[in-house]
């Protein structure tokens, strides 16, 4: 069994989580918005962010294929779902649960700024700053952390844990 140690607790999680939405509302004002979650990690962030966003707002979906079952980045990046509809003139805000190197959003990002939305903005619930290799950064970031591997509230090691309600350190010794 893999030791987990909780790293941000559930209340510290609705705070942050509060907070965006609340910068959300304020920035897109008046204005519609499409919530873009990156498939699976994203779910929970959105579900949890999108109730509290007092806009006028619509889901999209986007899947990409890049870590497999292990920690490591294999550098390459696959489209595995577009978005179901054109974002061309929308306010996209692009919802993940981490960013960690930059590889999976530079590739999201470039697929989205294509449709030629009227605004794209990233929300991620973690950033891993110090692994970035890319030049991209979230505009609305819940939480800088270490260079440890998390899971739960969406996060996941080979599918598991995701339905945490904390974010917690997988120990790196084991898995
Ligand atoms: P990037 O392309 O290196 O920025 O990696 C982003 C993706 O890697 C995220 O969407 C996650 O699925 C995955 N990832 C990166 N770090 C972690 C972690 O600590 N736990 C779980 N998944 C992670
Ligand atoms: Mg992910």
């Amino acid at each position: 069994m893999e030791e987990l140690q909780v790293l941000i607790t559930r209340a510290q999680i609705a705070a942050k989580v509060a907070e965006i939405a609340e910068r959300i509302t304020a920035d897109f004002a008046g204005e519609s918005v499409v919530l873009i979650g990156v498939l699976k990690g994203a779910t929970i962030f959105l579900a949890d962010l999108a109730r509290q966003i007092k806009l006028d707002a619509t889901f999209d979906f986007i899947a990409v294929s890049s870590y497999g079952n292990t920690r490591q980045h294999s550098g390459e990046v696959r489209l595995v779902k577009d978005v179901d509809q054109s974002m061309a003139g929308k306010n996209i805000i692009l919802v993940e649960d981490i960013l960690d190197t930059g590889l999976t959003l530079t590739y999201i990002r470039n697929l989205l700024l294509a449709h030629q939305p009227k605004c794209f903005k990233i929300a991620a619930l973690l950033d891993k700053v110090s692994r970035r290799t890319e030049a991209i950064d979230a505009d609305y970031v819940g939480f800088v952390i270490p260079d440890e591997f998390v899971v739960g509230y969406g996060l996941d090691f080979a599918e598991r844990y995701r339905n945490l309600p904390d974010i917690c350190v997988l120990d790196s010794k084991r898995a």
